[in-house]
Parts: structure tokens; C-alpha cells; sequence
């Protein structure tokens, strides 16, 4: 197969909004209240649990790694070799520019997709994946995701996604529901809920085991980060 016969990489219509000044307003947002810093807090302590059940892997691929908001968590270990990828320049960009400038030198960041990711075969121990998936309501895209992901890790991913079984993803629904029912059409849905049925099939489906998995507020909220095991 040359080059150009190669299939294209899926190129999502959400992956286009992340303009400079979008970018400069995401990494403000996780900053701007009380109730996001808690909420960012929190996240951050269910990642430190994730990588601690994926064995505190010692070399990271933080992708997308947006404006590098998991940076701090990943650099405090100090063996660590941490790579960072994002679809967008401007992402990364802000990027270096928000984050501490001693954090900012232990990360090996560059321009990648997650479909086609820019490294070698097994050349992480580890792929930690916040804040992607719930954006690809595809089942097909998300094949093609994990596929690679398997590709490039040699043993672990930590992934978060919105799933169901909960208040949040209830209500959602139901919104979503009422809006069909009023004729009511989104230009273009950028987020999913998906069921957790699904996509632990689809995670075995791409040769993962789910390890565990930590919810970050349990009955009540729709994110998850599970820890899957390459097979
Ligand atoms: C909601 S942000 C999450 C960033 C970061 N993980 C966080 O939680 O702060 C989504 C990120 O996905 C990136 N992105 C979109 N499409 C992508 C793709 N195909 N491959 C890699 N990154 C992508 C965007 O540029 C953006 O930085």
C-alpha cells in the first residue's frame, strides 16, 4: 500500500473548535470557580488512583493532554518519562506556556492524533486519555482509537468517559428526549453518554481487560476512569 492509499485518520467536527482563543478560555475554566476547582480536584485525586492501579507507570503518553492540566500529577513522580500529545497546536501551546516551567521540562510534548498516533509500536507503559472519549459517539471511531492505543502501549490505559447508571446521565436523557419530542435539533451533538455494557465490550472487543475503575461521584455523576490492561 503507498502512502496515499493509506486510510485517512477520522477527523471529528468537535476537533476543530480548539482555536487559540479556546484553548486560552480552557485553560482558564477548570480555574475559574470554586465549585470547578473542586470539581478539577477531584478529578485529579481519580486519575492519582487510576495510574497507582495501572503500577505507577514509569513512561506516560498523556493524550490529548489539552492544556497540560495533568502535568503537575504526572511529573510528581520522579522517574517518570512523560510524553504529551493534543490534535491542536494552539492546546499545546497554551500549554507550555500556563504550566510551570520545571514541569514544562520534563514533558516531551508534540502534535499528534489520537487515530494515528506519532510514536512506535509499545513505546509507553502507559496511555492516559482524559476527556476524549465521551467526544466520539461512533463505534466505529472509537475502534479505531483503541486500536491504536493498543498499538502504542505496552501494558496499561487510563481512560475517562461519560457513562450511564447514574443521575446526571438520566437527566440527559431525558433532555435529549423532550428535545426529539419538540422537534428540537442540535447542530452537531459533540458529547455521548455511553453504556457501560458497550463500552466494556468494545474495550475487550479492541484486546483490553477492564483492571477497575473509579467514578467520580458515584450514582450521581457521569464520568469514569477505567483502567484496562492490554491483553
Ligand atoms: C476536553 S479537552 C481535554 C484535554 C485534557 N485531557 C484535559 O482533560 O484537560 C479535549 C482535547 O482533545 C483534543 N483532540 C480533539 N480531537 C483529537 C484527536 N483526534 N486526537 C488527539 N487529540 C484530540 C483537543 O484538541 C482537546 O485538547
Amino acid at each position: 500500500m503507498t502512502e496515499s492509499d493509506a486510510p485517512r485518520p477520522p477527523e471529528l467536527e468537535f476537533s476543530k473548535k480548539y482555536t487559540l482563543e479556546h484553548s486560552q478560555q480552557y485553560a482558564d475554566k477548570h480555574e475559574a470557580t470554586l465549585a470547578r476547582k473542586l470539581s478539577d480536584w477531584r478529578e485529579q485525586s481519580i486519575a492519582r488512583s487510576s495510574l497507582a492501579l495501572a503500577g505507577n507507570p514509569k513512561k506516560v503518553l498523556d493524550l490529548p493532554c489539552g492544556t497540560g492540566r495533568f502535568w503537575s500529577l504526572l511529573a510528581q513522580q520522579p522517574n517518570r518519562e512523560i510524553f504529551a500529545a493534543d490534535n491542536s497546536e494552539h492546546m499545546l501551546e497554551v500549554a507550555r506556556q500556563v504550566r510551570a516551567p520545571e514541569v514544562v521540562e520534563r514533558v516531551k510534548s508534540f502534535q499528534t492524533s489520537a487515530f494515528d498516533i506519532d510514536l512506535p509500536d509499545e513505546a509507553v507503559d502507559c496511555i492516559f486519555c482524559m476527556r476524549l472519549l465521551h467526544h466520539i459517539g461512533s463505534a466505529e471511531h472509537r475502534a479505531a482509537m483503541l486500536k491504536e492505543f493498543h498499538r502504542v502501549t505496552s501494558d496499561t490505559v487510563c481512560i475517562s468517559l461519560w457513562v450511564d447508571g447514574n443521575k446526571q446521565a438520566r437527566r440527559r436523557l431525558k433532555l435529549e428526549q423532550k428535545r426529539k419530542a419538540a422537534g428540537i435539533k442540535t447542530k452537531h451533538q459533540n458529547r455521548f453518554v455511553i453504556p457501560r455494557r458497550q463500552i466494556e465490550y468494545e474495550f475487550s472487543q479492541a484486546g483490553f481487560q477492564v483492571q477497575g475503575y473509579f467514578d467520580f461521584f458515584k450514582y450521581f455523576s457521569m464520568w469514569r476512569i477505567y483502567v484496562l490492561k492490554k491483553q
